[in-house]
């Protein structure tokens, strides 16, 4: 097969993007929430990052149960973020920088407040109003008991039962999120054709793709059956340590045990979301969220036919060390090059524990308590954690394929652990009965100056104090500012600018092929097309490979030494 190259492939193929958790990326309107403005304003910025692409979380009317994907309207934009017309000039500037810009679709589930629901509500039991969620009667004498044992992703029963006009419990219905979220019903021909108008909405007014929501989810195993409980995991993803190792010929869970989440009728949807995508000119794409394991369940989703792209999360689950990552490495390129696509490696994202904390504290991205989702903090040493985020971020940048780089991990923020109780928002902190504080640790608005007039330079409203913006920011937060790093040598900042100017420029990054090279057990070594490599040392300091010229390294070399914990770009002689 002839490779092409970069200018002649689909530009997702190679894309590093960046992604905008749009309440907390820059507030325009100085109500202390981010918004389309506020990034609007910072498009240069993103510009001269070097990015070539940004996805923005959902940004749709949204009573903001789950900040933004529990959606009311698909097909419109939350006023407290902008209008329509302020999203169409989004789209058309950031096309103007040279950057493609997706949106997040979230076809699961919508908010209790849409008005499919309220109709659903309102409508009586067995109505075609009904059909369009997941309705089901109560089991017990009176209905009292939900018709499963499925748990929510969030914590507790993933059932919830409606009381009728008189205020009598009558039917419940199945949210595998937060209450407010109910799931839809997409064995129902009305949601597939709604979606693919939401598709066509948007492709209309040129956003380049799309990024799927819980992809894996839409369609439930017949007959909904209980799950029993030794298999009883909301998350295929959740393997152990020593599995993950093991378990490249590992064997598929049967349907039937996992009758949530990647079910063989998901595929056919996105079929026909393809033919929608092919059917606008450009490569528009979409990215599939989907958490199944091992990678030949996610390459499943991107057949020619299916999904182009999808998040590989393994990062997101490993464990700081050579012989883990290699593996996981080695099986995600294979996976996926059995189907044509190329990987696209994520280290962070709006709901996961930072890399500055997870590389350091081994964390694997379980999640049902405080303790196991972010680590013991008595143990956290933030300056090793900064130098493995900062190497895994060469080793990410130089991987076959693209990325997404979710905001703040070019500062290397850490995750924030001290936001007071009653200013946490996620909906995990409630639903897991005040046991996981959720995600708001790494959701903190960004802080785009030092001194603290406008929330640390998040909001135009200069007179807002950090502790009023809509997560509150610690009085910490402004030593990670922008301004603090950006043009700074040796700072974070600079570390990634740097890297994606140099990724630019190589034709041999990106999508195409890597070889491994040996340097032992506590090194990641490979080479990729034009003589250049990277090593990453996870073990005790090694020399530079003889006649190799250093194009970039995550921390300082004294006499062509790598020190622990740090990756290396190299031109091989
Ligand atoms: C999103 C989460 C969200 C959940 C429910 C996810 O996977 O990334 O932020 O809470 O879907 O929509």
């Amino acid at each position: 097969m002839t490779l092409l190259s970069r200018s002649e492939r689909a530009w997702w193929r190679d894309a590093v993007t960046y992604q905008i958790y749009i309440r907390s990326f820059a507030d325009g309107n100085g109500d202390g929430i981010g918004d389309i403005e506020g990034i609007r304003s910072r498009l240069p910025y993103l510009k001269s990052l070097g990015v070539d692409a940004i996805w923005i979380t959902p940004w749709y009317p949204s009573p903001q149960n789950d900040h933004g994907y529990d959606v009311a309207n698909y097909m419109d934009i939350e006023p407290m973020y902008g209008t329509l017309e302020d999203a169409q000039r989004l789209i058309d500037e950031t096309h103007q920088h040279g950057m493609k810009l997706i949106v997040d679709i979230v076809p699961n589930h919508c908010s209790d407040q849409h008005v499919w629901f309220q109709e659903a509500v309102n409508s009586p039991i067995g109505s075609a109003a009904r059909d369009r969620f997941i309705f089901r009667d109560g089991k017990g004498e009176n209905g009292e008991l939900p018709p499963n044992n499925w748990q929510s992703v969030f914590g507790g029963p993933a059932w919830h039962r409606l009381n009728d006009a008189d205020g009598n419990p009558e039917q419940w219905y199945l949210h595998l999120f937060a209450v407010e979220q109910p799931d839809f019903n997409w064995e129902n021909p009305e949601v597939r054709e709604h979606f693919e108008e939401i598709l066509k909405f948007w492709l209309d007014r040129g956003v380049d793709g799309f990024r799927i929501d819980v992809a894996h989810a839409l369609i439930k195993y017949p007959g909904l059956p209980d799950i029993p409980p030794q298999t009883h995991r909301t998350d295929t993803s959740k393997v152990d340590a020593e599995d993950f190792v093991t378990d490249a010929n590992a064997e598929v869970t049967p349907p039937e045990l996992r009758p949530t989440w990647d079910q063989e009728g998901v595929h056919e949807i996105y079929r026909a979301w393809r033919k929608i995508l092919n059917s606008y000119p450009g490569d528009r794409m979409a990215v599939a969220e989907a958490w199944v394991s091992p990678a030949s369940r996610i390459a499943r989703y991107l057949r020619p036919d299916e999904l182009a792209n999808s998040f590989n999360f393994d990062f997101l689950t490993s464990r700081w060390e050579a012989k883990y990552l290699t593996h996981m490495i080695n099986r995600a390129v294979d996976a996926m090059a059995e189907v044509g696509a190329p990987p696209s490696w994520v280290f962070n994202n709006h709901d996961v524990t930072r890399s500055v904390d997870r590389f350091d504290l081994g964390l694997q991205n379980r999640q049902s308590n405080t303790i196991e989702r972010q680590g013991d903090p008595a143990k956290l040493d933030i300056a090793r954690g900064t130098r493995r985020a900062r190497a895994g971020a060469l080793l990410m940048l130089a991987l076959p394929g693209g990325a997404y780089i979710y905001q703040g991990e070019e500062l290397a923020v850490p995750e924030v652990r001290d936001i007071p109780e009653d200013r946490l928002t996620d909906p995990i902190w409630k639903m897991s009965g005040y046991k996981d504080r959720g995600r708001d640790g790494c959701r903190v608005p960004i802080a785009w100056k030092s001194s603290v007039d406008g929330a640390f330079g998040f909001s135009t409203n200069s007179a807002l104090a950090p502790t009023e913006a809509w997560l509150p920011q610690s009085p910490w937060w402004g030593s990670y500012s922008v301004e603090s790093q950006a043009g700074i040598e040796g700072s974070t900042h600079s570390l990634y600018s740097e890297a994606l100017a140099i990724r630019k420029g190589e034709s041999g990054l990106g999508d195409g092929p890597m070889q491994w090279l040996d340097a032992g057990p506590d090194v990641i070594a490979f080479s990729r097309p034009g003589n250049f490599a990277c090593y990453v040392n996870f073990g005790s300091p090694i020399e530079v490979p003889k006649g190799a010229t250093v194009l970039l390294s995550s921390s300082a070399l004294a006499d062509n030494v790598i020190p622990t914990d740090t990756a290396v770009w190299l031109r091989l002689s």
